[in-house]
Order: structure tokens, then sequence, then C-alpha cells
């Protein structure tokens, strides 16, 4: 099929494509039903963001904007100690969490982020008040934290978990990573929110590689890596090795494939194709992406078999399974 032809197929399909847009999973006209109208709908990485979605979900019920419902959503990941996000994440080499998250709002395409920042409970707040309060969008290490500070966040000293990250260093014995290493596992929160107005924000959060080099920076504060929105077409987050996300823009790729026409399921699934194509790991990436356009409709794929994501509306409220992407479909005309 042309790409012309391909793109007026998926406008013109509207229920059948939604429902296939979705993957695997999701074959009730209910949930169908869902996809071609406008918000609430909440989308976000793995199983542990349902609770999260439903959290945003309450916000925006109780008369939050679609940035609070992120906001909040995110902060009850942060603290759950259920992922690799937040402090109770993943230490980097020296035993310390060295975090990362981002914020963008569609409305005035504002973004904000922080990076390797150490001892901050809630990094996506400081994301938030990097993008409100200063004329920046990133700040990193030390700053970040001393800002996170001045702006009243709550702010632990890394050193007085003394106990837990010698514990944790006693019970690793292996070195910081080298190059063709991969990480033990990835779960970053990123958290998409579509409002009943139509407007986007989106968030991540991470603590990133376990055991990463001091001062690594993964895709998740990445602005059109780890997240992009676009307040026009749609937004996309990715979860995964940060290294095979950030040289390729890809959640930016995501939103301009659906730009040019594609479903979110299939704009996630080309954006991987694309990367595979020229990376030397191919499908061996590591990196799952969620989406969901300015209409409502949502998607998932990823090269980690059945990548769950959680997807919430006024309606239900799910974990559902990404379009799992192998060599075989990597071709043109892959599963949808
Ligand atoms: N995706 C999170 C990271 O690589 O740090």
């Amino acid at each position: 099929m042309t790409q012309t032809t391909r793109r007026s197929f998926l406008h013109q399909t509207t229920l059948a494509a939604a429902a296939a847009a979705v993957g695997a999973g999701c074959s009730s006209t209910t949930s169908a039903k869902h996809l071609t109208k406008r918000g609430p709908v909440i989308i976000s990485t793995w199983g542990f963001g349902k609770p999260a979605n439903e959290l945003a979900l309450r916000t925006l019920q109780g008369g939050g904007s679609a940035l609070d419902a992120v906001e909040q959503g995110i902060r009850l990941v942060e603290v759950s100690g259920n992922s690799s996000v937040g402090l109770s994440g993943k230490p980097n080499a020296a035993g310390v969490p060295q975090l990362d998250a981002c914020i963008m709002n569609g409305p005035g395409h504002q973004a904000g982020s922080v990076a390797g920042v150490e001892g901050v409970v809630h990094p996506i707040s400081a994301a938030r008040l990097v993008m409100e309060k200063t004329p920046h969008v990133m700040l990193v290490g030390r700053g970040a934290r001393w800002f996170s500070e001045q702006q009243g966040l709550k702010v632990l000293d890394p050193a007085k978990d003394e106990a837990s990250y010698k514990a944790w260093l006693a019970a690793r014995e292996k070195p910081s990573p080298g190059k063709g290493d991969k990480p033990d596992n990835h779960d970053t929160v990123t958290l998409i929110v579509l409002d009943t107005n139509g407007d986007l924000a989106g968030g991540c959060s991470t603590s990133g590689w376990s055991g990463k080099i001091p001062g690594r920076v993964g895709d998740s504060p990445i602005i059109g890596s780890g997240l992009y929105v676009d307040n026009e077409v749609g937004a996309a987050g990715a979860t995964g090795l940060g290294e095979n996300v950030m040289r390729y823009c890809a959640s930016y790729a995501v939103v301009e494939n659906m730009r040019h026409g594609m479903s979110p399921t299939e704009a996630c699934a080309e954006a991987i194709r694309r990367i595979a194509k020229t990376d030397p790991a191919g499908m061996d990436l590591a990196i799952n992406f969620i989406a969901i356009n300015k209409q409502g409709e949502f998607g998932a794929a990823g090269t980690q078999a059945n990548f769950p994501y959680s997807i919430t509306t006024p309606e239900f409220s799910e974990v559902r399974k990404g379009q799992p992407l192998s060599q075989s479909t990597q071709k043109e005309g892959g599963n949808e």
C-alpha cells in the first residue's frame, strides 16, 4: 500500500482501525468506541502506570489541568517503590540514585526538565518548576537540586541513606557499565494526558540505567527523546534503554509519524523499525513507546515482548499489551 493510500485508509476507518491500533488485547467494541472521541484519555508506560493514570483522572475530575494530572500521576510513581523511578529507584555505580524527569504542556509548547539530580523526592515537580519559574528548559545536577530546594520541594541528603546504599553496594559486585553492556532493567514512567478540551500534557521520570556511570543522563529528561508533546497532533513517550532512544529523537519521530497520518500504534512501530534499520542492535533495542493523538486514539509498540502499558478513561482503566516487534514485523507493512 502506498503511503498516501495508507494514510487515507487510516483516516477513513474509524472504529475498526482504532481497535486494531491498540494492539493485542483490545478487541472489545466497548473499548474501541472510546477511541474516536476526545479526552479525557490517560496513557502511561507499564502496569504500575495504572494507579498513576487513575490519580491523574481524579485530578482532572477535581478541576485540575492536564499538567496537574500529569504531575500528580507521576508523583505517585515516584514514591511508590514499585519501579525504577524516584529515590527508591536504581542507584548509579556510586550507589546514589541520580534522577531524570521532564514535563511538557501542549498549550504554549512549554517544557521543563531536570537531569542527574540527587535527593529530590519529586523530580517531576522540579521539572514543572523549571518550566514555570525559569527562562530555561533544563537544569542538571547540583544546580537542579539547589533550585528544587529553593522552590520548597522536599530534598533529602542521599548520604543520610547510607545504610541502604552500602547494602546495595555490598550486594553488587559488577563494575560500572562498559561499552556494549546492557542495563539490568528499565521501567521509566511516562504519562500523557489528553483532557476534555483536547489539550495534551505529558511527563517522564526515572532513575535510569541501574549502576550507570555517575553523570550519565538518559532519554527521559531530553525533550523529543523520552517525551514529546505537540498540541496540534499528539504526544508520545518512551521507556527502555535511553541510549537507543536519544540518538534518534525518537518520541519526536513518533509524533511526526502521527502528523503524517499514522495511527498511534503504527507511529510507535515505525519509529522502532526506523531505528532498527540503522542500529547495529537491530530489534534487540529494548525500547518501547506509547502515543496518543489529538482525537483520543492511542497505542503502543515495543521491542520488549508484550510491553505493558496502562490506559484510563472515565469508562475504563486497563493494562494492555503494546504491539510486539520482532525481526519478522520490522518489514514494510508489519502488523498495525
Ligand atoms: N529510559 C530511561 C533511561 O534510559 O534512563
